[in-house]
């Protein structure tokens, strides 16, 4: 069995509420119920951590490599477009990660275009709402070693 983490960064808490227009109708607590019954065929164990605080990612990132976690999802929010200290975790430990976005951050503004994880992850998956974090951890629970350590 892969264990699996979904980091969820700053405001993501405030799903249901912020801009359902834009990122759903969903709570993060309804999004993490889909999450666990639409991936309940494969053969993975899910925690959940969702922070508004930059470093708390990076200790968590830190704290899954310890732990020899097979994989982390993160949707990193607004840290995505400038965080390098958040890259920099990424980039330090030998786990796959993909990135998630609830909205298609491409067609949004220009600040949103850029990640500056994206070439750090595995993949980015992005502007498919909460299936995008279905689709991330099919990629880790299914991927290869070699694909994944890439
Ligand atoms: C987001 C997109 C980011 O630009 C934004 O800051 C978020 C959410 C998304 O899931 O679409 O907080 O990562």
């Amino acid at each position: 069995m892969k264990s699996i983490m979904v980091i969820n960064g700053p405001n993501l808490n405030m799903l249901g509420i912020r801009e359902p227009g834009v990122y759903g109708p969903q709570s993060l607590e309804e999004i993490n119920s889909l999450i666990l019954e639409e991936t309940s065929d494969l053969d993975v164990e899910i925690e959940f951590v969702q922070t508004n605080h930059e470093g708390e990612i990076i200790d968590e990132i830190q704290a899954a490599y310890y732990d020899v976690r097979d994989g982390i999802v993160i949707n990193a929010g607004a840290y995505t477009h400038y965080s390098y200290a958040i890259r920099d975790a990424i980039a330090s430990v030998k786990m796959p990660f993909v990135e998630v976005h609830l909205s298609d951050i491409s067609a949004r503004e220009p600040f949103r275009r850029v990640s500056v994880i994206e070439d750090v992850c595995v993949a980015q998956i992005s502007g498919l709402g909460y299936k995008g974090y279905v689709r991330a951890i099919e990629v880790l629970a299914k991927g290869t070693e070699e694909e994944n350590n890439g």
